[in-house]
């Protein structure tokens, strides 16, 4: 820290460090009193900070190590994961809509699933879901252990039967080895499949980039344009209020006014798994960790770019109003009150692309 805060002076970087400063590495609502600040464990160099009312906000860091995961259930979870037995069809694996050549996801707005059926929300990345506390856009399942059958079964992504896929692996003599080598013995349980896949997908992590070595102190890994793009991020943008902690993901839902309430394509989100009205059309804050490579973007994969992106939150998100006969709805859904029109420059929105693709 204290070499940090010298070489920033020296090289001028950001213009108010010691405001930077003034922000605990702890987790706040804004607005409530902060707790005792211990500057050394504040990651150096973050430009300051401008929150909208009611934001909940960790700051800026690392990702924190993970402990390691037992490899050999890593290695057969590995396998299962690319493995097209374990749909009903045979033909699709979990990896053919989280390809790791495409950062785990499939860059195509919605994934097309058994039979080609195309599903309702894009894939996201699997590169940072080791520290997700929960999963899904809409956060219904809690632990990667509950998440993985969930697939497999679904009659449009993987249409398989978990009795099918165990005689399946069951009669192959190299499975049955790798599964005494992860557990013990050649029991071919369901409970295990998903162990295996949950401990591979804690295994990943996401790509080294320009901002985690800025952010694990390289005070020069981002360029002035990355900079000016992540002061922005941080500040006039609005951007922390919801994209922060290591994740740059609060964990938290919000609404962007993108679910098409009472529209074909239709969404509702966090509502369907709460039945709470301020959950309609909630989706849950992505991390934006490797978000250069993850296009196309949202839970419905409906901008095709990071430029798309900015321009969205730059008019303060969409605002759809009732119809005539939507006005008595209590249910019709409202846009979170954390975005606004934030009247950023050309310049600006290309410095905040700039540092988006950094990550
Ligand atoms: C047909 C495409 C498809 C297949 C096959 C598929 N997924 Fe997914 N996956 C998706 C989509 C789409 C989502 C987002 C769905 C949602 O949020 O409702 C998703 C979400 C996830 C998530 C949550 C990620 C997060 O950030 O919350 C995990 C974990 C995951 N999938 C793992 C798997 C595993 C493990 C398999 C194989 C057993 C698998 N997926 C098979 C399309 C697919
Ligand atoms: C109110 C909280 C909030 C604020 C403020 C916010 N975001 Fe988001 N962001 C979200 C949520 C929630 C989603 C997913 C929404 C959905 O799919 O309906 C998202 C999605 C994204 C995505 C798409 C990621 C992906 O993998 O599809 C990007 C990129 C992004 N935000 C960047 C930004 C930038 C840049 C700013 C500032 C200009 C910003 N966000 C401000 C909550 C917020």
């Amino acid at each position: 820290m204290g070499r940090f805060r010298r070489e920033a002076g020296k090289r001028g970087v950001f213009a108010d460090i010691a405001r930077a400063c003034a922000v605990g590495a702890a987790t706040f609502v804004f607005g409530a009193a902060l707790a005792a600040v211990t500057p050394e464990k504040v990651t150096p160099l973050l430009p300051p900070l401008q929150l909208e009312p009611g934001a909940v906000f960790t700051e800026f860091g690392p990702l924190p190590p993970r402990p390691d995961e037992p490899p050999d259930a890593v290695a057969l979870g590995a396998r299962l994961f690319e493995d097209p037995r374990l749909s009903g069809s045979g033909q699709i694996a979990c990896a053919s809509c989280h390809n790791r050549e495409l950062a785990f996801a499939d860059g195509v707005s919605r994934s097309f699933g058994h039979d080609r059926t195309r599903l309702t929300r894009n894939a996201p990345s699997l590169a940072t879901v080791g520290w997700m506390s929960t999963l899904f856009w809409d956060g219904r399942a809690d632990s990667l252990e509950a998440q993985a059958l969930m697939p497999i079964l679904h009659p449009d992504e993987m249409r398989g039967s978990l009795p099918e896929v165990r005689r399946r692996l069951a009669a192959d003599a190299s499975y049955r080895v790798a599964f005494t080598q992860a557990f013990g013995d050649a029991d071919v349980t369901d409970g295990r499949i998903a162990q295996a896949l949950a401990a591979f997908q804690r295994s990943l992590s996401p790509r080294r980039s320009r901002y985690s070595r800025f952010i694990a102190g390289e005070a020069d890994a981002l360029d002035a344009a990355q900079q000016r793009g992540l002061a922005l991020f941080r500040g006039k943008a609005g951007c922390a209020s919801c994209h922060n902690g290591p994740l740059l993901s609060d964990q938290r839902f919000h609404n962007l006014g993108l679910s098409f309430y009472g529209r074909p394509r239709q969404d509702l989100g966090r509502y369907a798994v709460t039945g709470a009205r301020e959950d309609v059309g909630a989706f849950r804050t992505p991390s934006l960790l490797g978000v250069s490579r993850t296009a196309p973007y949202m839970h419905n994969g409906g901008l095709p770019t990071l430029a798309g992106v900015v321009a969205f939150y730059n008019a303060g998100g969409a605002r759809p109003r009732p119809r005539g006969d939507q006005l008595d709805d209590p249910l019709f859904p409202e846009t979170s009150a954390l975005l606004r029109p934030r009247h950023l420059t050309r310049e600006e929105q290309a410095d905040l692309v700039a540092f988006l693709e950094a990550l």
